[in-house]
Order: C-alpha cells, then sequence, then structure tokens
C-alpha cells in the first residue's frame, strides 16, 4: 500500500446495490494509499455516487454540487486541491452534461468503471475532466481489491447480479447498469468467505433482477440463486441470508422452495407489482398480471406462511385512471403487505414512458399517493403490532441513540430497540416484543442464542 496522506469522502445516494458500491470504491482507495474524511471540507477527493432513478434523487446531485463548490473554493484560498467526482447511474445517464453544468465537476465515472478509480483521479488530477462511462469487456468485480479488510460490520451487502433486462417502461436502470450480468459462483463464495472472516453474519444478496440470477456454478454449470443460496448457507458463521430485489417474472419453483426449508434464508421477500391494473402493468410492460402476482405470492406464502413482503407501487403512470387506481388500492388490500416504497411516476429521459400521452397531472398523482401511502402506513403498523409479545432472534448491529440501547433486526427485517450491553453487537440474541411504532419495535433480552442457557444482564 501507498501511503499518499490524502483523504477522501464518499456522499452515497439511492439503492443499496449504491452503498456496496461506495464500500468498494473506499476500499480501491484505501488500497491506492487514501484515507477515509470525517466531511468533505477535509477531503481531497469528494465522490458523489448519484441515483438516477427519478427526478428528485437526480437534481439531488446538482444541489450538492452547488455546496461542494463552495467548500472546494474555500479550500482553495487555504491552498488545498479538492477533486470532485460523480460517479453512480446519473454519471451513467448524463456523462459530459454533467460537466457542461457542474465546471466544478473534475470527473465522471460510470458504475462499470470502479476498478479504474485509481488510474482516473490520476488522469483527473493532471488534466480535469475526465469522463469514463464505458461498459468495459473486462470484470470489473475481478479488478478490484479483494474484500473484508477492514469491515467489522455485522451486516454486509454482496453484489451477485447487475443490470436488467426486463424494460419496464417508466424505468432507466436497463440503461443505466446495463443488461443483466450473473458473477460466477466461485467468486461470490470467495467474497462471502471474507465477509464472514471480517465478522459478517448476515449477507443481504444484491441485483436489480437479483432472482434472475444464473451465474457460473462450480461446476460450471449455470447455477440458479436458489442453488446459490444453498451453497452460501454452507458458510458456517453465516447465519441469515436475504436478497433483493425480484421480479415476479423470475420467482422459480426451487426459489420458492427453498424459502420454506432453508432456516438461514429470513421470511423476507421484496417484490415489486407497481401496479394493479392489467392494462397499466401493460403499458409499464411489466410481463405479468394483477392475476400471477396474486397467485405467485399464495405460492411463496404456502411454502413460508410467515413471509413478510415488502413491495414498489408506482402511482400516476400515463394513462392511469381512477378505476386503474382503484385497482391497486384493492390489491393491496387483498395482499396486506409488511411494508412498500410507493412513488409518483417521474418521466425519466430516454424510457418510452416518457413520450407517452396522457400524462398523469402532477396534483392527481399527489392525491393518489396520499391515499396510497395512508393505507400502506395502516398496513405496517397492524403488522408490527401484530408482533408485541412475541419471541425473536435479532441480530444486534450498532448502538442505539440513547446510551445503553442497540439497534439490531428481526427476521422480518425491522428495527428492534433493546437496552443490551455492547458485548451483544453482532451476536443473535432472543428478545421479546414490547411495543410497536409504526416504523421500529422495543423489545426485552431474553437470551443469547448463541449461548442458550446462558441468560444475558439487562443494561
Ligand atoms: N418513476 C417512479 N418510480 C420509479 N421507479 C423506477 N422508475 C421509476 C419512475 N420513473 C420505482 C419502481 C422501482 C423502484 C426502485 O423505483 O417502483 O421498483
Ligand atoms: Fe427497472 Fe426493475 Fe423493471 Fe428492471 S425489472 S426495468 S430494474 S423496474
Amino acid at each position: 500500500m501507498t501511503e499518499t496522506g490524502k483523504r477522501h469522502f464518499i456522499k452515497t445516494f439511492g439503492c443499496q446495490m449504491n452503498v456496496y458500491d461506495s464500500e468498494r470504491m473506499a476500499e480501491a482507495l484505501e488500497t491506492a494509499g487514501y484515507v477515509a474524511a470525517d466531511s468533505p471540507d477535509s477531503a481531497d477527493l469528494v465522490i458523489l455516487n448519484t441515483c438516477h432513478i427519478r427526478e428528485k434523487a437526480a437534481e439531488k446531485v446538482y444541489s450538492e454540487l452547488g455546496r461542494l463548490n463552495q467548500i472546494k473554493q474555500a479550500r482553495e484560498k487555504d491552498g488545498q486541491q479538492t477533486m470532485i467526482a460523480v460517479a453512480g447511474c446519473v454519471a451513467q445517464a448524463e456523462g459530459r452534461e454533467i460537466l457542461a453544468r457542474a465546471p466544478v465537476v473534475d470527473l465522471v465515472v460510470g458504475p462499470q468503471s470502479y476498478h479504474r478509480l485509481g488510474e482516473l483521479v490520476g488522469r483527473a488530477a493532471q488534466d480535469g475532466g475526465v469522463i469514463d462511462i464505458d461498459f468495459p469487456e473486462e470484470d470489473k468485480f475481478k479488478h478490484l481489491p479483494s474484500r473484508g479488510v477492514a469491515r467489522r460490520a455485522p451486516t454486509a451487502f454482496l453484489t451477485v447480479q447487475e443490470g436488467c433486462d426486463k424494460f419496464c417502461t417508466f424505468c432507466v436502470v436497463p440503461y443505466t447498469r446495463g443488461v443483466e450480468y450473473s458473477r460466477p459462483v466461485r467468486e461470490i463464495v470467495d467474497e462471502a468467505e471474507r465477509l464472514a472472516d471480517a465478522g459478517a453474519c448476515e449477507l443481504t444478496l444484491l441485483g436489480q433482477n437479483v432472482n434472475a440470477y444464473h451465474g457460473e456454478g462450480e461446476d460450471g454449470a449455470s447455477w440458479s440463486l436458489a442453488r446459490l443460496l444453498r451453497r452460501l448457507a454452507e458458510i458456517p458463521a453465516i447465519r441469515r441470508l436475504r436478497y433483493t430485489t425480484s421480479h415476479p417474472r423470475d420467482m422459480s419453483d426451487d426459489l420458492i422452495a427453498i424459502h420454506g426449508d432453508e432456516e438461514k434464508l429470513m421470511p423476507y421477500l421484496h417484490l415489486p407489482f407497481q401496479a394493479g391494473s392489467d392494462r397499466i402493468l401493460g403499458a409499464m410492460n411489466r410481463k405479468h398480471t394483477r392475476a400471477e402476482y396474486i397467485d405467485l405470492v399464495r405460492r411463496i406464502r404456502e411454502a413460508r406462511p410467515d413471509l413478510a413482503l415488502p413491495t414498489d407501487i408506482i402511482v400516476g403512470f400515463p394513462g392511469e385512471t381512477d378505476a386503474d387506481f382503484e385497482q391497486t388500492i384493492a390489491l393491496v388490500k387483498e395482499i396486506e403487505f409488511a411494508q412498500a416504497y410507493s412513488f409518483k411516476d417521474s418521466a425519466r429521459p430516454g424510457t418510452p414512458a416518457e413520450t407517452m400521452g396522457d400524462q398523469v397531472p402532477e396534483a392527481v398523482k399527489g392525491e393518489r399517493l396520499a391515499e396510497l401511502q395512508a393505507l400502506l402506513s395502516a398496513q405496517q403498523a397492524a403488522f408490527n403490532r401484530s408482533c408485541v409479545g412475541r419471541k425473536f432472534d435479532v441480530l444486534f448491529e450498532r448502538p442505539g441513540r440513547r446510551p445503553g440501547q442497540l439497534v439490531g433486526r428481526t427476521p422480518y427485517l425491522q428495527a428492534v430497540h433493546a437496552d443490551a450491553p455492547d458485548a451483544c453487537i453482532g451476536k443473535m440474541i432472543e428478545v421479546e416484543i414490547s411495543g410497536a411504532g409504526p416504523n421500529s419495535l422495543e423489545a426485552d433480552i431474553l437470551r443469547d442464542a448463541d449461548s442458550p442457557g446462558l441468560a444475558v444482564a439487562n443494561g
């Protein structure tokens, strides 16, 4: 490792894959001699890892660049240089336009070029205005430094699949992340083992369309996500597995079955349906109908009756009538979601939906979203309340806001607050749920699930 004495600061917007990518960029920079700065004011290199999924997310980048411009100028007065890089999906989608709109930017780097970051930073320092938004032939994962060197967190994300071939008509992902790519099993298992050695006991496998995973297996054959999950479950230190996000069309029988018999796979499945009306689902090119979604949920719940089912929903897609929207509401009532993310349709540049006629007025989108969110919040609160009095193993992850308090997650991914000693961080502890709020649970510690029989002292 070369010691440059330089500091980096990475600000992450958007999805979990960006969180994962930021970690890998940080590790690549640390291998090149950088250390992490606490804030952009003390950083020689600031990276904004951006999200292009909705207009609001993309616009945040430009307001952030305005703030960074001030910091850059203030540092310059003190004789310090600051390099500013834009990474992620806005970088991929807007490329050169970013430099035109925000000349403060020195480097634009797309998600498939992170393994070249060290070299690109060097070039930007010399010449400024460097852009790399290629989709290179080489596998970036093979060229990034190995994982886990400095990590010490009990939970970790692991990207197993990237890109999407589904082309929903509202979505920029197939353009910003490219066509679907599955990492080979060997590479994933190596990374999982390194993460486990560094203290991770819960892994969340990531992919824009993760259940379409079809990577090369250890035997040279193409492996499904279910087979990959079974292989990862063999790693003794890995206690919990999750995966996100899934497309209904790719919920294969073996994946449904594993929810019923693999104890390490948590009873939680993020399964977006987007809209409740077949007419709108067709216009969205979702490749599934309302009835197919309902039947799929029935089959998954047969395999795992207590499954918590979060989803994504869009309101106000072009052409959506009141009657179409009522079908979204009816579907939510029928399925009952443990949690959901809901959005107003945002016309994204280059997508087919951008130019569709019959765009829904913003005010109507707002009313529909408010009605939908009230229903979803009530369902989430009811699910949380139904947990009171139940006993769960909770994996504690970090200290809470109050001294003596820790925060962990139930198998259903709800946040749990409990009074417990710091020694419980990274452990699975049995708790009894004593209270429920809209977004989190309170619990009392029962015993250390890692060493049954040993009571854990509170406080
Ligand atoms: N407008 C609104 N929401 C969108 N999403 C994706 N693209 C758009 C868009 N153009 C939502 C979908 C997806 C989630 C990640 O973001 O619900 O599942
Ligand atoms: Fe976008 Fe998901 Fe549709 Fe792929 S499946 S195009 S990532 S919404």
